[in-house]
């Protein structure tokens, strides 16, 4: 279970031009629930907060404001013990040239606290299930931007989280990897984790989120299945949501 309740989160930058301070207002006040074997769907423009509020959820970063429960624990009194229950993605596909994915994994099972064997057999499973067998033992230096990620994947979902966030995890990725990926997700919610993850691409939102949440300027509007949404906006696609948000927020300017 995820539980969001009015969360906030501000950064403050600096312009180095003027050296004028500037505040932003990344997330103002979203709550949202996502429940055991449900994905939910974050959807909104560039900028608009989601890696934000993932990271928040994943006990990254806190929050200024609200509370936010995964599994039933606070991830500001307990962060480290929220994070154990969590995998997450994040969109950087950083990945340590030097070492094979099961290295990597071995390594990761071991900051995870997993027994060495399961962490092994998980890693490989994973893999497998990832189709990156084959690669298990080669260096990761000359890896591709997919096999990066589903590398990646693996490594969010060694310890057996609960909850799954998953930050923009198609992006760069083909047809046949990107439903490779999808397909993981669908084992995930059968097995009844809580699945969260971000996303521009609207057939992944109609494919296999249950609801949505459409970010748009740090609030959240619409927290629904997607054809609910489509018939409370009266449009035909998400994209054409996104447009009315845009549309609405240069009114208001
Ligand atoms: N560490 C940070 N320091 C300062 N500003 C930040 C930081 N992280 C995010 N922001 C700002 O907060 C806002 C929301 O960013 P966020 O990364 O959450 O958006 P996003 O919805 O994930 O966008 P995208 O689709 O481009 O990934 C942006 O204006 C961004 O510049
Ligand atoms: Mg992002």
């Amino acid at each position: 279970m995820i539980q969001l309740t009015d969360v906030h989160k501000t950064f403050t930058v600096k312009d180095k031009r003027t050296h004028l301070k500037k505040r932003i207002e990344a997330v103002r006040g979203i709550s949202l629930t996502v429940k055991p074997g449900e994905i939910y769907g974050l959807l909104g423009p560039n900028g608009a907060g989601k890696s934000t509020t993932l990271r928040m959820i994943a006990g990254l970063m806190q929050a200024d404001q609200g509370q936010i429960q995964v599994c039933g624990i606070d991830t500001l009194e307990k962060p480290e013990k929220a994070r154990s229950v969590v995998g997450y993605l994040s969109t950087d596909l950083n990945v340590y040239g030097r070492f094979t994915p099961r290295e990597l994994l071995r390594l990761f099972g071991e900051f995870q606290g997993v027994d060495a064997k399961v962490a092994e057999r998980r890693g490989l499973h994973l893999l497998e299930k990832l189709q990156l067998l084959d690669f298990a033992d080669v260096k990761m230096e000359g890896f591709s931007s997919g096999q990066k990620q589903k590398v990646s994947i693996a490594r969010a979902l060694l310890h057996d989280p609960k909850v799954v966030i998953f930050d923009e995890p198609t992006t760069g990725l083909d047809v046949l990897t990107a439903k490779t990926v999808l397909d993981l997700l669908r084992v995930m919610r059968a097995e009844g984790r809580s699945v969260i993850v971000s996303t521009h691409v609207m057939p992944l939102v109609d494919e296999i989120c249950d609801r949505v949440g459409i970010i748009f300027d740090g609030e959240l509007h619409g927290d629904a299945p997607p054809k609910q949404i489509l018939e409370t906006w009266n449009a035909k696609t998400l994209d054409e949501v996104f447009f009315q948000l845009a549309a609405r927020s240069a009114a208001e300017v």
